[in-house]
């Protein structure tokens, strides 16, 4: 078989490469990557795909779709024109052990491989056995797997053990992108580099903590992966819980992988596992209806194309989570995520304890302070403080204290799958999932879905464009709290 390109420094070879996430995330953010210099020289990125396309043919694909999701300053066309030279598209039937010569005869670099699987979770383990038998696999290989990885705790441990065969933990890149988030990775150095948080980072200082993750989309092209799997599974199992940990964990000994994913399991095991009655009282799914979103007309869950008839999955989940341990004893955790709901607001909050008395008498409220913690669309970061109103009398007047971490430096701010491919090429897995990690997510999660199915639960209908079902703020409501929804 002849060798048809020249070795490189680097191969990334994306599965799934003509799908949703290579063309919306991964390509943007490997072309943005090479943009600024950061992929050697000779890299090179090898889509694989099912469709029995020329390169020719592959680069019409990704050029009709791709650059739309690059920001604008930064696409240019010779740039593009330079990136695509690094892009090279193989067909293949991943089940088929004997099509992975294709492969082969690409003479992968002897220097590093990085191997991307971007398909679903179910042919995870096919292709890393027969990347392996075609004996396309060294000891610095690498593999990326994305979410979802499984879709419960058997699936996932059943993919990691079959994974583990092939590859050592240390080469396992366990994707979650909103840990390449730079407001998620900002949170470890506000709670660990600033010395006034961590004494009050604590029950009975913090009240309670607040997780939101809005999106107005709704499930577009994806119900044929969403209506098996629900809010849940797609949001909760991973990012929520991710952020939760990242709000909750000990400060670890060291930023090295082990050390901070040392912490982030601890927090994962001290989860209150909740039984059917802490389902029904603690738990809210919710399914949109029709509605405005984004200031257009949309439809219902039930009428997306792909949604079977008559389906329960839900779009929509609020929960309240415990943590069993000392520092967070009696601190309610309330998470929130949805489709199709009034913004597209990514927010932490933090709400400390009321001022136990107050010198000042009647007039407006002694509001809490509360830290706002903003992902996205902007990242920011917001304390609410009392100050007094001018004039006369000592009056209370409730002000933010702005942090815009836009305009707080000139440096470029990488979106999440370019600074978490670029930790992969460089062998950094402080922000990549360990698999006991992601297998004690699961064992929290599990029991609720269960729990779901022994009661039936049905989700509640919400309108698309609002903030979910009532029942979502009655469940703060009981506890004389409610979502913070300002931006
Ligand atoms: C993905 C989910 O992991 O995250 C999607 O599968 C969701 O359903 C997406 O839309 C949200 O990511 P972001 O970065 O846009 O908040």
């Amino acid at each position: 078989m002849t060798l048809s390109l020249p070795t490189s420094e680097l191969d990334i070879v994306i599965f799934g490469g003509a799908g949703d996430l290579s063309f919306r995330k991964l390509l943007p953010a490997l072309y943005m990557a090479h943009l600024h210099e950061r992929l050697p020289a000779s890299a090179r990125i090898i889509a694989v795909g099912r469709q029995p396309w020329s390169r020719e043919q592959y680069l019409d694909f990704i050029g009709a779709r791709s650059p739309q999701f690059i920001e604008a300053p930064s696409f240019d066309a010779v740039s593009w024109d330079g990136f695509v030279q690094r892009l090279h598209y193989v067909s293949l039937d991943v089940t088929d052990a004997a099509a992975y010569a294709a492969l082969q005869a690409l003479g992968l670099s002897a220097v590093q491989r990085v191997f991307y699987l971007a398909t679903a979770p179910g042919l995870f383990t096919g292709i890393c056995a027969h990347l392996d038998a075609a004996g396309l696999l060294d000891a610095h290989s690498r593999v990326v797997l994305e979410k979802p990885l499984g879709t419960d705790l058997a699936s996932a441990q059943a993919i990691n053990t079959e994974v583990a065969r092939h590859f050592r933990e240390e080469q396992i890149y366990r994707i979650d992108h909103y840990l390449g988030k730079e407001t998620v990775q900002n949170l470890m150095v506000l709670r660990f580099g600033n010395a006034m948080f961590e004494p009050l980072w604590r029950a009975p200082f913090i009240k309670s903590v607040q997780i939101t993750v809005a999106e107005t989309v709704g499930v577009g092209s994806r119900a044929g992966f969403y209506d098996g799997a629900g809010a849940l599974r797609d949001m909760v199992q991973n990012h929520l819980l991710q952020l939760l940990c990242i709000v909750a964990m000990e400060q670890p000994i060291s930023l090295d992988a082990d050390d901070v994913r040392d912490e982030k399991l601890k927090v994962l095991r001290s989860l209150r596992k909740m039984d059917l009655a802490d389902i029904r009282r603690d738990t809210v799914r919710g399914q949109y209806g029709e509605g405005v979103a984004d200031g257009q007309s949309a439809q219902s869950y039930q009428q997306e194309e792909g949604v079977a008839p008559g389906s329960r999955t839900e779009t929509f989940v609020a929960l309240r989570a415990h943590i069993n341990n000392a520092r967070w004893a009696n601190v309610p955790f309330f998470l929130r995520t949805g489709k199709r709901m009034a913004k597209r607001h990514s927010q932490i909050i933090i709400e400390f304890a009321e001022q136990p008395f107050s010198i000042f008498g009647a007039g407006p409220k002694h509001q809490p302070n509360r830290l706002i913690i903003t992902l996205q669309p902007e990242e920011s970061i917001h304390l609410g403080l009392m100050v007094k109103e001018p004039g006369s009398g000592m009056n209370l007047h409730p002000v933010k204290l702005e942090l815009d971490l836009q305009s707080s430096s000139d440096k470029r701010r990488a979106e999440a799958y370019e600074r978490l491919l670029i930790d992969v090429i460089k062998g950094r897995l402080t922000h990549f999932m360990r698999r006991d990690e992601l297998e004690a997510a699961w064992r929290w999660i599990e029991p609720i879905l269960d729990g779901w199915q022994a009661l039936d639960d049905k989700p509640r209908p919400y309108a698309a464009g609002s903030w979910g079902p009532a029942a979502s703020s009655a469940l703060m409501a009981r506890e004389n709290l409610s979502w913070f929804e300002e931006t």
